[in-house]
C-alpha cells in the first residue's frame, strides 16, 4: 500500500517534471520560473485546441476565458489590490474615441494650468488576445499616469477572430487621431508637444504603423512626439531570420505560435502555415515583391555580425505560387511597417525600441532601428541580453521576472526624459 503511493507520487513528479523541464539557454534568468510558464502556456493551448476540435467554441475564446481566469486568481492572491491601492489619484474612464472603446487614465490633479503628458497605448496578444485593461497592463497604465503626470489612453482596438486587417489597425487609426484633435488635448490638458505612441509586440506593430501614418497625414496638425516600441512585429515575408531560427522553441512566443499569429491577422487560410515557415510565400518568383522591397528587410545587410552569427538566408527560388494575391495584407506597409520606405521613415518620430535577445521578433525589431536611423531619426535601441518575448507584462507577483521589472523601469524613465 505504502510502496504503491511511494512508487505513483514518483512516478507523477518525473511525469510533470518531463513535462515541464525544458532546455533553455544560459542566458536567461529565473529558467524555472519561465518553464512554469510556458507549461501553464502550452496547457492552455492544448485545452483551447481540443474544445475547438470538438466543436465547443472558437480556441482563441478559450484560451481568452482561461487567461482571464488565471489574472483573477492572482489579483485575489495579490493584496496590493490593484483596482485603487496602487495608485489611488489615477482616475480610471472607460469610454469611446471616434467610437472605438478606450480607458482613459488621469493623473493625480497637480499644479493648476499645468499641460500634462499624453500616452496612446496598444497592447499585445497576437492581434487576438490580451486587454488593456487587464493585468499587467492596468498595473503599467497606471504607473506611467502617475509617475509622467500623464493621461495615458489604453485602446481596446477589436481582435481575430471578430475581425481581421485592416480593422484592428483602423481602430488604433482613428482612436488616435481622435486623441490628437485639438479639443480632446485641451479637454484633457495635454501639451500637444508631448504626446507618445506605443505598444508591446502586436501593439508595437500598431503604434508603429499608426506613427508612420500620421506622421505621413498633411491633415493631421498634431503628430505624436515620440514612439515607444517594446518587441514589435514588423514583417511577415521572412520568418527565417537569425532571431527566428534562434528563438524558435523559446518560450513564449514559438516560432509557429507568431506565424499563425500572422495569417490570422491578415486574415489568410491557416492551412498555408507551412509555406511561410519555410519563406515560400516570399519566393524570387513573387514580382510584386521587389528587390527593393526586400532590402527593406535583409538582414544580411541591417543587422550587426553578432545577431548574425553563422546563419544563411532564407531565400527560395521558386517556392507556391499565388500567396501574394491569396493574402494581399502581406505587402501592406500598414501591417507590416518594415516595408515603409526611407522617405516615410525620415518624417517619423523619435523611437525607443525595446528588443530582447531570446525573442523571434528580436531581428525585426533591431532591422527597424537601424532603418530609421538611417533615414535620419534619432534611435534609441535598447537591448535585453537577458530579455524574452513577454518579459515586459511580468512584473506581478508572482509572475514577475526580474529582466520585465528592469525593462519596465528604463522604459518609463527613457519617456521620462524624452517626452
Ligand atoms: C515550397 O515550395 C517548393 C517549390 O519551390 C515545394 O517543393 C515545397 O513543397 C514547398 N514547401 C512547402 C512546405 O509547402
Amino acid at each position: 500500500m505504502k510502496l504503491k503511493t511511494v512508487v505513483f507520487t514518483l512516478l507523477l513528479t518525473v511525469l510533470i517534471a518531463y513535462y515541464v523541464y525544458l532546455p533553455l539557454p544560459d542566458g536567461i534568468q529565473e529558467p524555472w520560473k519561465l518553464m512554469m510558464l510556458d507549461a501553464g502556456f502550452r496547457t492552455t493551448m492544448h485545452l483551447a485546441s481540443l474544445m475547438h476540435w470538438l466543436g465547443f467554441y472558437h480556441y482563441i475564446w478559450s484560451i481568452r476565458h482561461s487567461t482571464e481566469g488565471f489574472e483573477g486568481m492572482v489579483k485575489g492572491m495579490d493584496s496590493s489590490d490593484s483596482d485603487g491601492g496602487v495608485m489611488p489619484g489615477v482616475k480610471i474612464s472607460d469610454i469611446t474615441f471616434a467610437g472605438v472603446p478606450v480607458r482613459v487614465y488621469e493623473p493625480p490633479a497637480g499644479g493648476e494650468g499645468h499641460l500634462r503628458r499624453g500616452v496612446m497605448y496598444f497592447h499585445g496578444g497576437g492581434w487576438a488576445l490580451g486587454s488593456g485593461k487587464k493585468g499587467s497592463y492596468d498595473t503599467i497604465n497606471r504607473m506611467m499616469s502617475d509617475e509622467l503626470n500623464a493621461v495615458v489612453v489604453s485602446v481596446e482596438y477589436r481582435l481575430y477572430p471578430e475581425v481581421h486587417f485592416p480593422e484592428p489597425y483602423l481602430d488604433c487609426l482613428n482612436a488616435a487621431k481622435h486623441f490628437l484633435s485639438m479639443e480632446v488635448l485641451a479637454r484633457y490638458a495635454i501639451d500637444p508637444e508631448r504626446v507618445a505612441v506605443s505598444g508591446d509586440s502586436a501593439g508595437g506593430n500598431l503604434a508603429a504603423a499608426v506613427s508612420q501614418e500620421i506622421s505621413s497625414d498633411d491633415t493631421v496638425s498634431t503628430k505624436f512626439s515620440v514612439q515607444a516600441l517594446i518587441y514589435p512585429v514588423l514583417q511577415a515575408l521572412d520568418f527565417n531570420t537569425p532571431s527566428y531560427l534562434q528563438n524558435q522553441y523559446i518560450p513564449i512566443l514559438y516560432r509557429t505560435v507568431m506565424v499563425r499569429f500572422w495569417l490570422q491577422y491578415l486574415g489568410a487560410d491557416l492551412s498555408l502555415q507551412p509555406q511561410f515557415m519555410v519563406n515560400n510565400h516570399s519566393s524570387l518568383k513573387h514580382s510584386s515583391i521587389t528587390p527593393e522591397l526586400r532590402a527593406r528587410l535583409d538582414w544580411t545587410v541591417l543587422l550587426q555580425p553578432k545577431y548574425k552569427k553563422s546563419y544563411k538566408p532564407v531565400v527560395v527560388e521558386k517556392g507556391s505560387e499565388g500567396t501574394v494575391k491569396e493574402v494581399p495584407g502581406l505587402l501592406d506597409v500598414r501591417a507590416s511597417p518594415l516595408l515603409a520606405g526611407s522617405e516615410v521613415l525620415a518624417k517619423c518620430p523619435r523611437a525607443y525600441i525595446l528588443t530582447c535577445e531570446y525573442d523571434v521578433l528580436r531581428d525585426d525589431g533591431l532591422m527597424y532601428a537601424r532603418r530609421l536611423q538611417d533615414a535620419g531619426v534619432t534611435v534609441t535601441s535598447l537591448h535585453y541580453e537577458d530579455g524574452f518575448h513577454g518579459c515586459f507584462s511580468f512584473i506581478v507577483w508572482p509572475l514577475d521576472f526580474d529582466v520585465g521589472r528592469r525593462a519596465v523601469r528604463g522604459y518609463i524613465e527613457w519617456l521620462k526624459n524624452n517626452l
